[in-house]
């Protein structure tokens, strides 16, 4: 979604705006713009499409402002153009702002506004809110820091925003409610701000994250932070622990496909430190203090959104059979507006890539006001849910850049996994020789997918076959379910080929009705406990003439014989083979959108971190 970036100090702010909006294209937008103050004066340049578009408009610019913002737009109020484009401009162009994040009262507040003398220029939020700045800054004849902060007690929604006032030079205002920020600690006399760490992370590694409800004041000399009610606060100063290149596509053709490429190691990471050398313990420290009381539930509920919720799929089937503790999986969006029956007795367990997922953070909310233990799942080290929980477990898959999750939901499952298979432990459910067993089976994993990634030659030309299908089934059982669910949201959100994932069994309650010649149907069939099942349900595709492609266990000649396509995957404990089974699925949707010529890391009108709801 939205992203911001922006910069303070002795350098050339252009090329460090422009670099920092390339590095934010991965959260998914429509439109850009920069604003640079330079001879007191406010440039102001916004472009509907991409950052190179914004770039080419800029080319012939004389720019040498040391400050400045920058903006990546992902349409909320108003279609992408370029007038709804950030940065907004206040009626006397006192203010600059840019906004992530949506004013729920904007209507309200624009037509008080209105009624006031204000007109508008775009249908945005954001111009509201600048507009309400400026309307108090010049009725109150207050400074720009108290017009923010009294604008914003006015406001109900949420946002992360940074602006410059054209009466108060050298310095730019930050504040925080919902959407994230984090300012970056430059070498001497400088600053960074932006909506994640990405357009920091090659300038320094000391960044302080504002918390909700808090301003920054930020000038070359100095840095004050304060609650919203002015509060003075001490800033937390943070080590980032990413390196540039984990932002890089390193020699890959998108980052989609590096992030494929790197889950034996994202995998490794996620259990690196956590399962003992000799495969008899795993420690999760983030759990600790919840674990004797957790191995006691009666019930988990999982909420998530998107790959997350599938990945929550996946845990509920792991927990129930390896803890024996009923588990319900929830979308948060849904969650957060039923009526749902929760009290202190319940733990609540929210995954999350970015962590900054507005539907989960709603549900984590309405869990803790119901009295539950939530505990959180999450990849973005220092977001938001990390800080709403009480408990939990990073994922540490490393930054995610495809917008398409992949590594993301890999290293959820291992979470789930060991969470599932040490509260089994706990509880005596599993022996302690089958937990050895069981951990020593998760360590191999990273090793199979590297013989596995091998595959990808003989998908891409499955993806040649196959690149011009409208419709696409994927089905699987058991633990292969949620993984047919995610192989089809990897093929839509990608490709944009219609596709669903489906139990293999209901097949025969509907789906089957679609299936003839031009319906390929994907089936993950591999030697599990409805393997013989599942022999049947392709059976009655093939009779009516549905092209299969099967993921199958290495050497399996029966199912080999009965298919048009398949890709052998080696064999695991059954508990961790979709770890190993979604592979060939993230890579079959990948190479099915290159070859269609679509934008694999940016699809359309998707956004990496989904901060509206
Ligand atoms: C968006 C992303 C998905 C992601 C979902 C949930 O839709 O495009 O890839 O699965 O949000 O995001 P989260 O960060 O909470 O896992």
């Amino acid at each position: 979604m939205c992203g911001i970036v922006g910069y303070i100090g002795g350098r050339n702010a252009y090329p460090i705006l422009i670099n920092g909006l390339k590095r934010l294209e991965y959260r998914g937008y429509d439109s850009a713009g920069i604003a640079l103050f330079d001879n007191n004066q406010i440039n102001i340049y916004k472009k509907r499409g991409k950052v190179a578009d914004l770039e080419a408009l800029m080319k012939d610019e004389k720019i040498k402002a040391k400050i400045g913002i920058g903006h990546t737009r992902w349409a909320t109020h108003g279609e992408p153009n370029d007038i709804n484009a950030h940065p907004h401009t206040s009626q006397d162009k006192i203010f600059t702002l840019i906004h992530n994040g949506i004013i729920e009262n904007y209507e309200t507040l624009k037509n008080k506004l209105i009624s006031k003398g204000y007109r508008f220029t775009s249908d945005t939020d954001t111009e509201v809110l600048v507009n309400l700045i400026e309307y108090f800054y010049k009725k109150d004849s207050v400074d720009a820091e108290l017009a923010v902060r009294i604008a914003l007690s006015r406001v109900i929604g949420a946002y992360g925003i940074v602006l410059m006032c054209k009466d108060e030079p050298g310095k730019l205002i930050a504040a925080r409610k919902g959407s994230p920020l984090v300012i970056g600690i430059g070498d001497k006399d400088e600053y960074f701000i932006a909506s994640d760490a990405t357009p920091i992370v090659e300038y320094t590694k000391s960044v302080i994250y504002l918390n909700n409800d808090n301003l920054a004041i930020i000038t070359c000399k100095q840095l004050i932070i304060k609650t919203i009610d002015n509060l003075a606060l001490e800033p937390e100063i943070k080590k980032l622990d990413i390196g540039i290149d984990a932002i890089e596509k390193n020699g890959f053709d998108h980052f989609m496909l590096k992030e494929i490429f790197e889950q034996p190691q994202s995998i490794r990471d996620t259990f690196r430190g956590r399962i003992s050398p000799n495969f008899k313990d795993i420690r999760l420290g983030g759990l600790v203090k919840v674990l004797p009381e957790l191995s006691k539930a009666r019930r988990i509920v999982i909420i998530a959104c998107g790959t997350s919720w599938h990945a929550g799929l996946v845990g509920e089937y792991l927990i129930e059979e390896f803890a024996r503790i009923s588990v319900e999986v929830e979308y948060a969006s849904e969650f957060r507006y039923r009526c749902p029956i929760m009290d202190k007795n319940d733990f609540v367990i929210a995954i999350s890539q970015s962590g900054e997922t507005a539907d989960t953070l709603a549900a984590i909310e309405l869990a803790k006001q119901k009295g539950a233990t939530v505990i959180g799942i999450c990849n973005v080290v220092g977001s938001s849910i990390p800080r709403e929980t009480v408990a939990g477990v990073y994922t540490h898959a490393g930054p995610e850049i495809g917008v398409a999750s992949t590594k993301a939901f890999t290293a959820q499952v291992t979470v789930l996994t060991m969470m599932a298979y040490l509260l089994g432990k706990e509880k005596k459910i599993i022996s302690d020789e089958k937990f050895e067993h069981l951990v020593k089976e998760l360590y191999s994993v990273p090793e199979k997918i590297s013989q596995l990634l091998e595959v990808n030659e003989k998908i891409k030309e499955i993806a040649e076959i196959y690149k011009d299908s409208t419709n696409f089934l994927y089905l699987g059982r058991g633990y292969q379910y949620p993984v047919a669910m995610e192989g089809a949201l990897k093929l839509k959100e990608i490709s944009y080929i219609h596709a669903e994932g489906y139990p293999a069994a209901e097949m025969k309650h509907g789906p089957i009705a679609l299936i003839d010649k031009n319906m390929p149907v994907v089936f993950i069939a591999i030697k599990d406990k409805t393997y013989e099942k599942i022999i049947s349900n392709i059976q009655e595709i093939k009779a009516r003439k549905g092209d299969v492609i099967a993921v199958i266990t290495k050497g399996d000649e029966t199912i080999k014989n009965m298919v048009d396509h398949c890709i052998e995957i080696p064999e695991v404990d059954e508990s961790l083979s979709h770890l190993l089974t979604i592979i060939p699925l993230q890579l079959l949707s990948y190479h099915i959108a290159v070859k269609r010529g679509c934008n694999v890391d940016q699809p359309r009108n998707l956004a990496k971190s989904v901060t509206v709801e």
